[in-house]
C-alpha cells in the first residue's frame, strides 16, 4: 500500500451578504460551495435581507443564518467574534459601495462589518454596484486601500447592469467566484514549480474532412491544470481539440495531431519540473495524409497506418527528466495493464482509470501506481480527483527531489 494521500481537511467559510441586487447570485454560490464539500456559515446585513431571505440561505447552507449582533443563539453574545473563528476565509458577496467604504475605514456597526474587523482569516470581497458608483473617486480610493490591506478583490466585471446601464461594476458570476474562492483555499503545494500537462485527444487527419481520434473530453486534463495552478504552479497546457474553456492563468498551446503535440512538449519539457501526460494520444496516423477528399468508390479502402511517437516515454527518457506522471485508460485488467505501462514507459507514477467509466464523465475513480504500491482515490468529481492527485504528485515530486540532493 502506498503511503496515504495528503489529508485535506474540510474547509469552512463565512459568507457575508450585503444589500445589493446581485445578492441573488449568493444563493447559487452557496450551492456550489456546499456541493464541493465546503462548510458555509451565512451572515447577512439587514439590507441584504431586503433582497434575499435568510430562510433561502439557511435552506441552501444547511445552517442557521446570522443577521444580528445581539443574536442569543451564541451563548456569550460574541457572534461578532465566534462566527469567524476557525474559518478559512470570510467572503463577502456582493460587497456594496457602502460596505467597501466601511471595510476600508475599519467601521464596525453591524454583525458582518464587525466580523470582518475582528477576523483572523483572509477576507475576499466581490464588489457589485452601478458603474458610476464604481468609478467614483471615493470608491476607487477605498478599493485601493483594501488591496493595500491585503483584502482580495474578486472582480468586478464589466457588462449589463441591473439598472439598465452597461459598464464596470457588475458582480462576477457565482461560478467565477466559486472558482476564485476554491483556488484561494488550496494549499500552495507547488509554488515555484513549472508543470507541463497534455490534455484532450489528438486528431490525425486522413484527408481534409476525415481523421483518426480518441474519445477524450479533456475534462480530467483541464481539471488537473486548474488544480496545479491553484496549488501555486506555473502551468503550460498543451491541448488537443476540445470544447472546454482553458484556465485563464495557464499558458495554453492548442494542437491538433500527435506530431504537433510532440513538438509543443519538446519545446517546454526541459524547463518543466513535472510532466503530466493526460492526453489520449492517437497511437497511429496515416502514412500519408491526402490533400484532397478521398472519394467514396464503394470498394475497400486500404489506409497504411504508422505509429505516433510516444510523448510520455520520450519525456521520461530525457537525461534530466521532469517528474513524469502518465495516465492509463484501460477497459480490463486495469492495474496489471497500467503497471506494465508504467514500467515500459519508465515513469514513476501512473494513474489508472477504467476507460468506460472515465471518458466524457464528470466524475472518476482512479488508482495511483508507483514503486511503493497502489492507492485508490474513491469516485469523486474530476476537479476533486485532480486536487487530490496534485497533492499526491507534489508530495512524490518533493521527496524525489530531496533524495536526489
Ligand atoms: O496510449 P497509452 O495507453 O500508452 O497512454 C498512456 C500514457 O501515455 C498517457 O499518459 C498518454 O498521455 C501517454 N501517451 C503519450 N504519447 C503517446 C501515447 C500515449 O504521451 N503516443
Amino acid at each position: 500500500m502506498a503511503e496515504s494521500i495528503v489529508e485535506m481537511r474540510q474547509k469552512r467559510i463565512v459568507l457575508g451578504i450585503t444589500g445589493g441586487i446581485a445578492a441573488y447570485k449568493a444563493a447559487d454560490l452557496v450551492r456550489l460551495l456546499i456541493k464541493d464539500g465546503i462548510e458555509v456559515q451565512v451572515v447577512m446585513t439587514e439590507a441584504a435581507c431586503g433582497f434575499i431571505t435568510p430562510v433561502t440561505m439557511q435552506a441552501l447552507s444547511g445552517k442557521p443564518v446570522f443577521t444580528d449582533m445581539w443574536d442569543a443563539r451564541i451563548a456569550d453574545n460574541m457572534a461578532h467574534i465566534e462566527l469567524s473563528r476557525g474559518a478559512d476565509a470570510i467572503v463577502v458577496v456582493p460587497a456594496t459601495t457602502d460596505f467597501l467604504a466601511k471595510l476600508a475605514n475599519g467601521l464596525a456597526d453591524d454583525l458582518l462589518s464587525t466580523l470582518c474587523v475582528a477576523r483572523e482569516c483572509p477576507l475576499l470581497v466581490a464588489p457589485a454596484m452601478n458603474r458610476q458608483m464604481w468609478e467614483n473617486k471615493a470608491t476607487q480610493r477605498n478599493v485601493a486601500q483594501l488591496a493595500r490591506d491585503g483584502v482580495v478583490l474578486l472582480g468586478p466585471a464589466s457588462g449589463d447592469q441591473a439598472c439598465g446601464e452597461v459598464g464596470m461594476g457588475r458582480m462576477l458570476e457565482a461560478q467565477q467566484i466559486f472558482e476564485a474562492v476554491t483556488a484561494f483555499l488550496q494549499p500552495k503545494f507547488l509554488t515555484g514549480t513549472h508543470v507541463l500537462i497534455t490534455a484532450g485527444p489528438t486528431f490525425e487527419a486522413i484527408d481534409p474532412v476525415r481523421g483518426i481520434t480518441n474519445r477524450s473530453s479533456g475534462k480530467m486534463g483541464y481539471a488537473i491544470a486548474r488544480a496545479a495552478l491553484d496549488a501555486g504552479a506555473k502551468v503550460t497546457l498543451v491541448t488537443g481539440p476540445v470544447s472546454l474553456e482553458a484556465p485563464a492563468a495557464a499558458r495554453v498551446e492548442r494542437v491538433e495531431s500527435a506530431g504537433d503535440m510532440f513538438e509543443a512538449v519538446k519545446k517546454h519539457a526541459k524547463a518543466a519540473d513535472i510532466f503530466i501526460g493526460v492526453a489520449a494520444v492517437a497511437d497511429y496516423r496515416v502514412a500519408k495524409t491526402s490533400k484532397q477528399k478521398i472519394k467514396k468508390t464503394g470498394a475497400d479502402l486500404d489506409l497504411k497506418l504508422v505509429p505516433n511517437p510516444d510523448i510520455l516515454a520520450w519525456v521520461a527518457a530525457l537525461p534530466k527528466p521532469p517528474f513524469c506522471v502518465g495516465f492509463a485508460a484501460e477497459s480490463q485488467k486495469l492495474h496489471e495493464f497500467a503497471d506494465a505501462k508504467r514500467r515500459r514507459k519508465k515513469v514513476p507514477l501512473m494513474v489508472a482509470n477504467l476507460a468506460q467509466d472515465a471518458i466524457g464523465a464528470d466524475d472518476n475513480e482512479v488508482t495511483l501506481l508507483d514503486d511503493i504500491g497502489t492507492h485508490t482515490l474513491p469516485r469523486a468529481s474530476k476537479p476533486e480527483i485532480a486536487r487530490q492527485l496534485v497533492a499526491h504528485i507534489a508530495k512524490r515530486y518533493k521527496s524525489r527531489k530531496n533524495k536526489s540532493r
